[in-house]
């Protein structure tokens, strides 16, 4: 029997992965860059055992069913193959979230699970090998190895295509990044569909294609000079460029709900009255406020004319995967 158990942060894309070069090997088609961040995180433990007859996973406790396990399961393969192992698994995994409003991500859980099996195979994987296996999990799970901020560089290869933290002289650590919860009750398209759709159809997804690498150039040059205007505008630039590409799709879609809109809404009218703050979306109606740590109460207190405490989640930046003794 073998067995391990990590800790990984979830990480919010500053500059978006959107769209796949290699759907297998999770090759994306641009880099990307993250923030690690403190307030979600998963607690994976994987078990390879010679008792079990197939592979289970609980998650919050509860034994997933097969489409879950699916997942896990092929994930599981890359390592059993590499390793040559025919051994079964129990994978236990906890979701840390402050409320159960649908912010478990799957950067975070795949990310501890890779760390999990790194510890109970001894695999000894340095930090870009680690990312390159959580990559292979889910593309986005490749950033949160590392804490702060994180660069995915796309690279054309599974060798060359990882991520790495950036320097930042603990720049990151004035930041926080607020959480607003809305509910439109709409049925999701997943990232992993969202972004499909998107690389097949969408006429706009060219435009993106131009102009991600200079946004990444941009941010990380905000990073180096600890600007937070320039890193906040190119945020919410790139966020808004990739969520167009999804209104040109066949069929179109998109991730916004009018609470999004009222959210946007809010943080340009913040900005009006001389408070630095940009938003991101992901694959979800929900927006997060990139802010300075010294204006997050003064943020808040303009966001609580519509929206409740409860709605609202303040994170700060987060540290990097970690082993659990
Ligand atoms: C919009 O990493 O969830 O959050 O690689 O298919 O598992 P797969 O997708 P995933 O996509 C994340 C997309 C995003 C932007 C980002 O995190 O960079």
């Amino acid at each position: 029997m073998y067995t391990g158990k990590a800790r990984a942060y979830t990480n919010i894309a500053l500059i978006k992965y959107w769209g796949k070069k290699d759907e297998h090997l999770i090759i994306p088609m641009n880099s990307s860059l993250s923030l690690t961040l403190d307030a979600f995180y998963t607690e994976t433990s994987v078990q390879f055992d010679e008792n079990l007859t197939e592979d289970l996973f609980v998650l919050d406790g509860q034994k997933q069913d097969t489409k879950q396990t699916t997942k896990i399961s092929k994930f599981l393969d890359l390592v059993r193959k590499e390793q040559n192992l025919a051994l079964f698994a129990k994978v236990d995994s906890q979701n840390y979230v402050p409320t159960a409003a649908g912010l478990a991500s799957s950067a975070s859980g795949l990310a501890a699970l890779a760390g999990a099996c790194n510890e109970a195979l001894d695999l000894q994987l340095t930090e870009i090998e680690l990312s390159r296996l959580a990559r292979r999990g889910s593309g986005s799970a490749c950033r949160s190895i590392f804490g702060g901020f994180a660069e995915w560089q796309k690279g054309d290869s599974d060798q060359t295509s990882f991520a790495q933290g950036i320097p930042s002289d603990h720049w990151e650590d004035e930041l926080a990044m607020l959480f607003v919860l809305v509910d439109d009750g709409v049925k999701d398209v997943s990232s992993r569909d969202g972004m499909k759709r998107t690389v097949e159809s969408s006429s706009f997804y060219s435009g993106w294609l131009e102009t991600v690498e200079a946004d990444l150039a941009t941010a990380k040059q905000a990073i180096a000079e600890k600007d937070f205007n320039k890193l906040g505008e190119v945020t919410e630039a790139n966020g808004l460029r990739m969520h167009g590409t999804t209104l040109a799709a066949v069929p179109p879609f998109t991730y916004w709900s009018p609470e999004s809109l009222k959210v946007m809404q809010l943080v340009r009218s913040a900005r009006q009255q001389g408070l630095p703050c940009y938003f991101t979306m992901d694959a979800g109606p929900n927006v997060k406020i990139l802010v300075e740590k010294k204006n997050l109460s003064t943020l808040k207190n303009h966001l609580a004319t519509h929206f409740s405490k409860k709605q609202l989640i303040e994170a700060y930046a987060g540290p990097k995967i970690a082993l659990i003794p």
